[in-house]
């Protein structure tokens, strides 16, 4: 079977969901990916299934917007995205691209066969084809996700994993249960405490789940397959979010630990489980829609490659004010010597782009 992973210790088998790790692959020489592909892959993509986006120019300014194709063909879509300011999202990619399915496949089986502790069952991935300045925006992805950087050169920070002084514990919930997509409330300040990658194609980068992270393309046409899976403790982790949501804001209970292991966990996912056949039942459940009004159209006459549709921004494209209550208790945002567990400049958190 072919290898697509490039001088793995074992040390790095054992750190996947466990620490931020950078490592390297070669998915990129593979040829799945050059432009010819990638114009079959987008003719051949569901519509449905293709998103359009731009988004603005700041990374502390969150404005989404989705994207009408105007039929568009594909080559020249795919040249907007390199001279213009556009972001392709080809989702559920494995069950379009029987290729790149195999591909994923082989790679997921052999992380498994080198680390026993890990599991990746639904396997999804995204491939990413977007701008040189491109902006994605901080978040946190509720799988575990692993981003395969194929062309291009992007820029990513990623924030401590599990602490919840960059995405409270209230807003992680919130996201978990699907009152709230994934784009969390961003502070500049947060920066202090970010690993800085600058990743080129080859490299593999992913972190624990629900660790906060966000991205600026540096140069050239980007190319990324983002793989996300879940495994019984994945799936666990989210399951005890809800139920710590639920018991608090039912019972008034302190119930604030994040623990994944161990019977109370267990015994958080069995009530998280029946809240949630309970809602179904009842008719309350949360359904999350990641659908967002289209606000724009490609345009190859237009600057950057859009033009803006006389349609309002939807106010869950920008973060609101009351997403950050809860956020940061008072004295991390005073100042920054409040953050000494996280005192580094961004000289020293910045990490060599070789792996
Ligand atoms: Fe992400």
């Amino acid at each position: 079977m072919t290898s697509y992973l490039k001088n793995w210790t074992p040390d790095q088998f054992q750190s996947l969901e466990e620490e931020i790790l950078l490592a390297r692959h070669t998915l990129h020489e593979s040829g799945l990916f050059d432009d010819a592909n990638l114009i079959r892959m987008i003719d051949r993509h569901p519509p449905q299934h293709l998103g359009i986006n731009t988004m603005g120019f700041d990374e502390e300014i969150l404005e989404w917007r989705e994207g009408h194709r105007n039929g568009v063909p594909a080559d020249v879509l795919l040249n907007l995205v390199r001279t213009g300011r556009l972001w392709i999202n080809l989702r559920n990619t494995l069950d379009h691209h029987p290729d790149v399915r195999e591909a994923i496949d082989a790679i997921y089986d052999e992380l498994e066969a080198n680390n026993r502790a890990f599991q990746a069952v639904d396997r999804s991935a995204n491939l990413l084809i977007s701008s040189p300045g491109a902006i994605v925006h901080y978040h946190i992805d509720v799988p575990v996700n692993m981003l395969w950087h194929l062309r291009g050169k992007k820029r990513v920070w990623v924030y401590p994993p599990f602490d919840f002084h960059y995405v409270s514990q209230e807003v992680i919930e919130a996201v978990c249960s699907n009152e709230q997509v994934e784009d969390v409330p961003y502070e500049t300040m947060f920066d202090l405490g970010a690993k800085v990658f600058d990743v080129e194609p080859g490299q593999l980068l992913t972190w624990p789940q629900l660790t906060p992270h966000r991205v600026t393309n540096l140069e050239g046409l980007n190319v990324s397959l983002s793989t996300e899976h879940k495994n019984p403790r994945a799936k666990r982790r989210i399951n005890v979010h809800l139920a710590n949501q639920w018991l608090r804001r039912t019972f008034g209970l302190p119930c604030r630990s994040a623990e994944v292991n161990g019977p109370v966990a267990h015994a958080k996912q069995a009530l998280a489980r029946c809240v949630r056949k309970g809602r179904r039942l009842l008719g309350t459940e949360v359904v999350r829609k990641n659908e967002y009004a289209v606000t724009f159209k490609v345009d190859p006459d237009a600057a950057f490659g859009f033009t803006l549709l006389d349609q309002p921004l939807p106010p869950k494209n920008r973060w609101l004010p009351e997403m950050f209550s809860g956020q940061l208790p008072a004295e991390a945002l005073a100042t920054e010597a409040a953050w000494p567990q996280h005192n580094q400049t961004k000289d020293t958190a910045t990490v060599a782009t070789t792996a």
